[in-house]
């Protein structure tokens, strides 16, 4: 990595989806691009730390200076990410599936005439974030989540920040009216977003995801020089 103010740091970053099979073919997924989650693990990158970036399948390029780890399924990112421990920053970004299909088919279900459509059963996933939170002598020094919300955005965030035990939340209003009229944030190359901490909220004005990415890895930087300097 380039010299800089996180040189000699390790961040882990997760980013995009995950996929949680169906059968071979078919599987449960979501909006997320990985945009936001991708450019942050490149600022970081640029701020002179060693990145390792979870990501789920999206169609982006790996960003220059991290080391990608591919993964599908929630359980695979949490693998990969306890894997990549100890880490001194984590940015949970990933738009990770809260259930997965409890007993994926082995072969493609088939369509039989006259016979009722298949039931999912399904089963909660394991939360990578509050798990890295939680990681004890492992758990990162700063650890960030998000918090994509449609309603009460700032109460509903500052809640989850508490529960997941992260440090921040970074909560995005992913209504179609909440990201300055541009459009549902998954499809939007911008980002409206409020930034919780334990001392309060700065409400950032709506920027491109690259620049949110740039202003948050700058935020991380000087926090954890402060704290050094402490
Ligand atoms: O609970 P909710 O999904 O809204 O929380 C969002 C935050 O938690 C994001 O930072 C997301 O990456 C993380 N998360 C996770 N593992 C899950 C669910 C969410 O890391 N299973």
């Amino acid at each position: 990595a380039a010299p800089g103010p996180l040189s000699g740091r390790h961040a882990l970053v997760t980013s995009g989806p995950t996929h949680e099979p169906i059968d071979p073919v078919r599987y449960i997924a979501n909006r997320s691009s990985g945009h936001q989650g991708h450019a942050i693990a490149g600022a970081l990158a640029r701020l002179g730390a060693r990145v390792t970036l979870v990501s789920g399948p999206t169609a982006l390029a790996d960003p220059p200076g991290t080391t990608v780890v591919r993964v599908t399924t929630a359980r695979e990112m949490l693998a990969a990410c306890q894997q990549a421990l100890p880490a001194d920053i984590a940015v949970c970004a990933a738009a990770v599936a809260d259930w997965t299909v409890t007993h994926p088919a082995t072969h493609k279900t088939k369509k039989a005439a006259g016979a009722p459509p298949p039931v999912l059963a399904l089963s909660p996933n394991p939360d990578i974030l509050a798990n890295l939170a939680a990681a004890g002598p492992q758990r990162p020094a700063l650890v960030v989540g998000f918090a994509a919300e449609t309603e009460e955005v700032v109460a509903q965030a500052s809640a989850k920040r508490l529960r997941k035990g992260c440090d921040w939340i970074i909560a995005n209003d992913v209504s179609e009216a909440g990201n300055g009229g541009r459009g549902t944030v998954f499809a939007s190359p911008d980002n409206t977003v409020h930034v919780i901490t334990a001392e309060g909220v700065e409400d950032w004005p709506t920027l491109s995801k690259d620049v949110v990415a740039h202003r948050l890895a700058g935020r991380i930087a000087a926090t954890l020089t402060d704290r050094a300097a402490a």
